[in-house]
C-alpha cells in the first residue's frame, strides 16, 4: 500500500499508540550494574573519568546495592581493585579477597540482589595482563587453573553468577567443570564470549587500575575487523557450558549482537562499556546533549540489535527513569 492510501503517520499521532506499536521496550529487569570494590571502609572514592562512578569499600557497596534495588534492579556485577597485586594475582583467589568479601556483604544485607562476579586476573596482577606471563607472553594453559580458583572461590562465598572476561581459550570449560565438581553445577556462567580489543575500556582500567604495564591485550582479545570469529568464539564457549554470551563493547558491535542473535539459541548480553558512558557524560557535562535520553537511546538500540542483557554504568539513572 503506498501514500496517499497508507499513511504512516497515522500510528504516530499519540503517544498512546507509539506506545501500543512499539516493538522493543527496555525493562529494569534487563539491566545489570556494574560496581567497584575496594578494601577499608567508608571509601568513596571518585572515577574522575566515570562520572556518578566510585571506588568503593564493602559498606558504601552495600549502600549502592540497596539504592539499586530499589529502583528495581536485579543483578549486579563486581569487579575487585585489590590492595595488593602480584605475578600470580593471588588476591583474585583469596578468600578474603576484595570481591569475595563485598560478596558476603552484599548477601548479608541484601539477599534480593543477583550477585554475578568478573571473573579475570588483570586487576591482581602486577603487570596487569589478564593471565600469567611466561617469557613475555601470556600463557593461556597456565591461566585456565587460576581463572577456575577465582571462580570456585566466588562461588564460595556466595556468587550466583561467575563471568569471566580473560578471553583465555578453554576457561569456561575449565570453570564449569571445577564449578561441578565442587558441588556447584547450579551456577550459571556468563562468558564474556566476543570481546574484542577496544580502546572503549580506557576509563575502566582507571577504575580498577588494571591497565596492562607492557603491551597491550590483542593476542588475546577479539580484532574489531572480525565478525564471523565472533559466531565462533560463541560456539566454542557454548560447546564448553556457558549460559549466557556476551559480546563486548555495544555500541560499534550492535551487528556482532545482531549476528549472534541470529546464530545462537542462548540469551545474549551486551556490555555498554565505560568509554560509551564517559563519552555520553563528558557530553552532558560540556551542555551539548541531553545524557538522559541518549542513554535510552542507546540502550534501546542494543536491545533491539538483539540484546536480552545490559550490563550498563547508567543502570540506576536508567532503572529510575523506567520505574517512575
Ligand atoms: C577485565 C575487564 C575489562 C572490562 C571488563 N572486564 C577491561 C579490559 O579487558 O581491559 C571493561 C569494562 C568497561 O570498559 O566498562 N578483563
Amino acid at each position: 500500500m503506498l501514500f496517499p492510501d497508507f499513511r504512516a503517520r497515522r500510528l504516530r499521532a499519540t503517544e498512546n499508540l507509539r506506545k501500543m506499536i512499539r516493538e522493543t521496550k527496555l525493562s529494569s529487569d534487563d539491566l545489570i550494574l556494574p560496581l567497584f570494590a575496594v578494601e577499608g571502609k567508608s571509601v568513596k572514592k571518585p572515577i574522575e573519568s566515570m562520572p556518578g562512578h566510585f571506588q568503593l569499600s564493602c559498606d558504601n557497596i552495600v549502600k549502592t546495592v540497596k539504592q539499586a534495588h530499589n529502583t528495581g534492579i536485579l543483578a549486579v556485577i563486581l569487579f575487585g581493585v585489590p590492595d595488593k597485586k602480584d605475578p600470580l594475582a593471588t588476591r583474585a583467589y583469596a578468600h578474603d579477597g576484595i570481591v569475595q568479601k563485598a560478596i558476603k556483604a552484599i548477601k548479608d544485607n541484601v539477599p534480593e540482589i543477583t550477585i554475578i562476579t568478573d571473573v579475570c586476573l588483570c586487576g591482581y596482577t602486577d603487570h596487569g595482563h589478564c593471565g600469567v606471563i611466561d617469557k613475555g607472553i601470556v600463557d593461556n594453559d597456565a591461566s585456565l587453573d587460576l581463572l577456575a580458583r577465582t571462580a570456585l572461590s566466588h562461588t564460595k562465598a556466595g556468587a550466583d553468577m561467575v563471568a569471566p572476561s580473560d578471553m583465555m581459550d578453554g576457561r569456561v570449560g575449565e570453570i564449569r567443570q571445577t564449578l561441578d565438581e565442587e558441588g556447584f553445577s547450579n551456577i550459571p556462567i556468563m562468558s564474556y564470549a566476543v570481546k574484542y580489543s577496544s580502546a572503549f575500556y580506557g576509563p575502566f582500567r582507571q577504575a580498577a587500575e588494571s591497565a596492562p604495564q607492557f603491551g597491550d591485550r590483542k593476542t588475546y582479545q577479539m580484532d574489531p575487523a572480525n565478525a564471523i570469529e565472533a559466531i565462533r568464539e560463541a560456539a566454542m564457549d557454548i560447546e564448553e557450558g556457558a549460559d549466557i554470551i556476551m559480546v563486548k563493547p555495544a555500541l560499534s558491535y550492535l551487528d556482532i549482537i545482531y549476528r549472534l542473535k541470529e546464530e545462537i539459541d542462548l540469551p545474549i548480553a551486551a556490555y555498554n562499556v565505560s568509554g560509551e558512558y564517559s563519552i555520553m557524560k563528558a557530553g552532558e557535562m560540556m551542555g551539548w546533549v541531553d545524557a538522559n535520553e541518549i542513554i535510552m537511546e542507546v540502550l534501546l538500540s542494543i536491545k533491539r540489535a538483539g540484546a536480552d542483557l545490559i550490563l550498563t554504568y547508567s543502570a540506576i539513572d536508567v532503572a529510575r527513569q523506567l520505574n517512575n
